[in-house]
């Protein structure tokens, strides 16, 4: 046994030097911060019922949950003149502000929105979310995978994204939670915070921002996310959808969510990860035997020979990059591996120092923060309080309840693995109505999907972590295909 605990700590002292030298992977991105959160759960061996004790003794108690708050921003405000660095052709309207969640603490939340570049009265609404926990939608999902801007490697200024969403809808970004991106408060102690503050703070949000762009109340309205995002994502649809049943006021009108690359259940997240490894070459066969045959990832505790396969199987996947397992890293002298999709992995570095220029930060409005810009906060996610094993029932309630629901996955990542999707839609047990087809993207096979009673489920051929950052047009397709209800192009065009 003793052996075993140093050739652990033996792993894990190269797996940290391994990790300094490449900066890349040391970058904090949001499956690195979920592969953090998915350790901390298993080495401190919580049940479920254990967090949602310390949530339920730590949490705020908010009383103003959905109500109207006295805001000081106002749309005219909040009104973004021109970005630095834009490029000419920008021909929509975008915003971005804070909307306050809550008055005595001082908690407000910071949203970046694009208006559509046509006829944005005649369009769906749309908010995207990033995961984490404590990651920023905005510098992420806004500037480097769906919004209307791409940072350039200079970090000073920006080109347009021909596949930006806002061709087809208008396009929300919240940074959330409070400590997350701009986003702050001004009682510290709302920092330690999990998915039910999360939700309502989100939820009470949205009300307030309708209050601000009363045009888009009672429009079409979907909610859509990656990566941790796959609890945030139903767990709002959730709290919106037991508003609306009391509220006759209610003005969301919540038509779907779609997540991507998801966490949604720890079992088959467990599971379907060293599923993917193998099946994708990443590991052995003796190390894979290893974990199913030591590893049930149904227990609430991992024994310790899974712990060593565990180990052993991240060793021997090598330093990789873990949001797409075929592209190049960022920083290595020579990039000679070819990025399928033509990606560049720095490109949260350029996010990074664009956003913390002081004249970005100007034309965006952003105030009442002192600390840099980060596009993940480990913090946040360090002291993260309650998060369910699965909600995989809350999926459930959604598909009974009518509105759509979609489950999309780039499969080359192997952080969130389209394996590990897979195995949770299983679970489920829906039954298929459309069985697995490839459907299609200037001419070629973009992916593959199954329609099931209430459920889609949609692969993203070539695409890693961030579908609409390395697949932009098959995400857009994929959009498109999600907010007119139909199903990805089947044939070839
Ligand atoms: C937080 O505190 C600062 C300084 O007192 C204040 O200007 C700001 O309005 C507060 N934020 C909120 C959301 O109340
Ligand atoms: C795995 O753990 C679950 C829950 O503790 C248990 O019900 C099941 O029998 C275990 N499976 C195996 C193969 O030991
Ligand atoms: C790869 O090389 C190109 C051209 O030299 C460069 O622009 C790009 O930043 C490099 N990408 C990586 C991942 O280093
Ligand atoms: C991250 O969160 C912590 C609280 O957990 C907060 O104090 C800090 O300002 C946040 N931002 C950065 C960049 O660390
Ligand atoms: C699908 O939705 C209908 C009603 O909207 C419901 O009766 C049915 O149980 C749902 N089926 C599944 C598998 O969710």
């Amino acid at each position: 046994m003793a052996r075993n605990k140093m050739k652990v700590s033996l792993i894990m002292s190269l797996c940290l030097l391994l990790c300094l030298i490449n900066i890349q992977q040391c970058h904090g991105g949001e499956g690195d911060v979920l592969l953090k959160l998915l350790e901390t759960r298993q080495m401190k061996k919580r049940s479920a019922n254990e967090v949602d004790e310390v949530a339920a003794k730590e949490r705020h108690v908010n009383s103003a949950l959905g109500s109207i708050i006295p805001q000081r921003g106002s749309k005219e405000d909040d009104k973004i003149s021109e970005l630095p660095g834009q490029p000419r052709g920008v021909n929509f309207d975008q915003y971005s502000g804070y909307v306050t969640v809550d008055a005595d603490a001082g908690k407000a939340l910071f949203y970046y929105f694009t208006e559509s570049t046509q006829d944005p009265s005649n369009k769906p609404l749309v908010l995207w979310l990033n995961g984490g926990p404590g990651c920023s939608s905005f510098g992420n999902g806004g500037m480097a995978e769906l919004g209307p801007f791409r940072v350039n490697n200079d970090g000073k200024t920006l080109s347009l994204n021909e596949f930006a969403w806002n061709n087809l809808a208008n396009v929300l970004f919240l940074e959330s939670p409070a400590g997350v991106g701009f986003s702050y408060s001004n009682r510290s102690s709302d920092y330690v915070t999990g998915d039910k503050q999360t939700s309502e703070d989100s939820y009470t949000f949205l009300i307030n921002w309708m209050e601000r762009f009363p045009e888009y109340k009672n429009k079409k309205f979907y909610i859509a996310g990656e990566s941790y995002a796959g609890h945030y994502v139903p767990q709002l649809a959730q709290l919106i959808l037991s508003h609306k049943k009391t509220d006759p006021n209610h003005v969301l009108n919540l038509q779907g969510i779609a997540t991507g690359n998801a966490f949604i259940d720890i079992e088959t997240q467990n599971r379907g990860s060293y599923d993917f490894y193998w099946s994708h070459a990443l590991v052995s066969d003796e190390v894979h035997e290893g974990i199913v045959l030591n590893c049930n990832f149904s227990a609430p505790s991992l024994s310790d020979s899974c712990y060593e396969y565990k180990k052993q199987a991240d060793f021997s996947r090598g330093d990789i990059y873990y949001y797409d397992i075929y592209a190049p890293l960022c920083g290595t002298p020579q990039n000679t591996s070819l990025p399928i999709s033509g990606y560049d992995p720095c490109t949260s570095d350029y996010v990074d120092s664009y956003l913390n220029t002081a004249e970005v930060q100007e034309a965006l409005h952003v105030r009442g923060i002192t600390q840099e810009w980060v596009s993940c906060n480990s913090s946040i996610h360090a002291s993260w309080q309650d998060s369910p094993d699965t909600v995989l029932p809350i999926f459930q309630e959604l598909m009974q309840s009518g509105i759509r629901v979609w489950i999309y996955s780039g499969d080359t990542d192997y952080i969130v693995s389209v394996t590990t999707s897979r195995y949770a839609i299983d679970k489920i047990k829906t039954s298929i109505k459309k069985s697995w087809y490839p459907w299609y993207f200037e001419g070629e096979v973009g992916g593959y999907a199954v329609a099931y009673q209430n459920l889609t489920f949609v692969t993203v051929r070539g695409s890693g972590h961030f579908v609409p950052g390395y697949q932009p047009g098959r995400a857009l397709t994929l959009f498109s295909s999600f907010i007119s209800g139909t199903l990805p192009p089947e044939y070839h065009i």
